[in-house]
C-alpha cells in the first residue's frame, strides 16, 4: 500500500493507473476509521480495481467553536485497517499542502446546503464541497463512495458532481450501525458510558417515526413532536433539529404522503450526532 502525502505524487500515480486502463475508486475520510468506513472501502474494492482512501481532517468544514482540534486521530490504526481492506494508496496531505498561503477558491452548492445541518453549521458544506472537489482533482477517481449516514453531504456532493459535470460516479452506502442500533461515527468516541445509552435515542426516534407512519400517521408535526419527546426523555440530550423532508430536495414536508426522510441532529453531552432514515 502506498502512502502519499503530496498532491503531485498522488496525481502522478492516478495518471499512471488511468493510462494503464484501471478503474479508480476513491473513499474520502477524516480518519479514525470504523466499520462504516470499512464498508465503503469494500464497495470501492468491488467496483474499482485501484482503491484510494484519503485521510484529511479538513479544517474548512469545521465551525470556529466546533471540534477540529479535538477530532480523534489514529493514523497508525487507520493505515493498518486500510491495508487489511485492500487499499492500494492512502492520500494523507497536510493542511498546508491542501490550503497553501493565498488559497482563495470556493465551490458553492446553494440550495440544498441551506437546510438541515446547513442551518446550524453555516459554512460546513462549503468546506465539504471545496475539499471533495480538490480530492477529486487530486485522486482522479472514476467512482467515489460516501455514506448515507451523512445523507445531506451525499446529496450535496451528488449535486456538485452533476452541476459541474464532474465525470465521477457517486455511490451511496447504507448506514452501518452498532449492534444496538447506534450509527457508527468517529464522534461516538466522545460519549461517556451514560451518554452512550442516551445516544440510542436517535435510532429509537427513527424507529418510532417509522412505526407511526406504518400505523397511518401522516402529520409531520405530530411525528416530529413524538420523536422529540422520546429523545428528550433521555438525559444529556439537546435537540438541534428533527426534520421530515423530501429525500431528494431536502425541503420540509408537512405531510408524509410520499417518499419522506426523517433526519435529526442531537447533541449528547459534547458530541453532536446525526442520523436519518427513509420513513415512507
Ligand atoms: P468521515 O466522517 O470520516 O466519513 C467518511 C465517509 O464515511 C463519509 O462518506 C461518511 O458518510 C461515511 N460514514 C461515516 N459513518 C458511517 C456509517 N456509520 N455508515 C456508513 N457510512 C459512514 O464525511 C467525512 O468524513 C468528510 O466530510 C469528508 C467527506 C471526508 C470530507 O472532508
Amino acid at each position: 500500500m502506498e502512502i502519499i502525502k503530496t498532491i503531485e505524487l498522488m496525481q502522478e500515480l492516478s495518471d499512471k493507473w488511468r493510462r494503464n486502463g484501471h478503474i479508480i475508486a476513491c473513499v474520502p475520510t477524516m480518519g479514525f476509521l470504523h466499520q462504516g468506513h470499512i464498508e465503503l472501502l469494500k464497495v470501492g474494492r468491488d467496483k474499482g480495481d485501484r482503491l484510494i482512501m484519503t485521510i484529511f481532517v479538513n479544517p474548512t468544514q469545521f465551525g470556529p467553536h466546533e471540534d477540529y482540534e479535538k477530532y480523534p486521530r489514529d493514523t497508525e490504526g487507520d493505515l493498518d485497517k486500510a491495508r487489511s481492506a485492500g487499499v492500494n494508496a492512502v492520500f494523507m496531505p497536510t493542511v498546508e499542502e491542501m490550503y497553501p498561503d493565498g488559497f482563495q477558491s470556493t465551490v458553492a452548492v446553494n440550495t440544498i446546503t441551506q437546510y438541515l445541518c446547513g442551518k446550524s453549521r453555516p459554512g460546513h458544506f462549503a468546506g465539504v464541497t471545496i475539499v471533495v472537489a480538490k480530492l477529486f482533482n487530486i485522486t482522479k477517481p472514476h467512482l467515489a463512495i460516501f455514506g448515507e449516514k451523512d445523507y445531506q453531504q451525499l446529496a450535496v456532493l451528488k449535486q456538485m458532481v452533476s452541476d459541474l459535470n464532474m465525470d465521477i460516479e457517486i455511490i451511496g452506502i447504507p448506514t452501518v450501525r452498532e449492534q444496538d442500533g447506534l450509527a457508527m461515527s468517529s464522534r461516538n468516541k466522545y460519549l461517556s458510558p451514560k451518554e452512550r445509552l442516551s445516544a440510542l435515542s436517535l435510532k429509537k426516534g427513527l424507529d418510532l417515526a417509522k412505526a407511526m407512519v406504518r400505523d397511518g400517521e401522516k402529520d409531520s408535526i405530530t411525528i416530529k413532536n413524538a420523536v422529540k419527546e422520546l429523545i428528550l426523555t433521555h438525559p444529556f440530550t439537546a435537540i438541534d433539529y428533527v426534520t421530515i423532508c423530501d429525500p431528494k430536495k431536502l425541503t420540509d414536508m408537512e405531510n408524509v404522503n410520499g417518499p419522506s426522510l426523517l433526519a435529526l441532529a442531537v447533541k449528547v453531552g459534547k458530541a453532536r450526532l446525526i442520523d436519518n432514515s427513509i420513513i415512507a
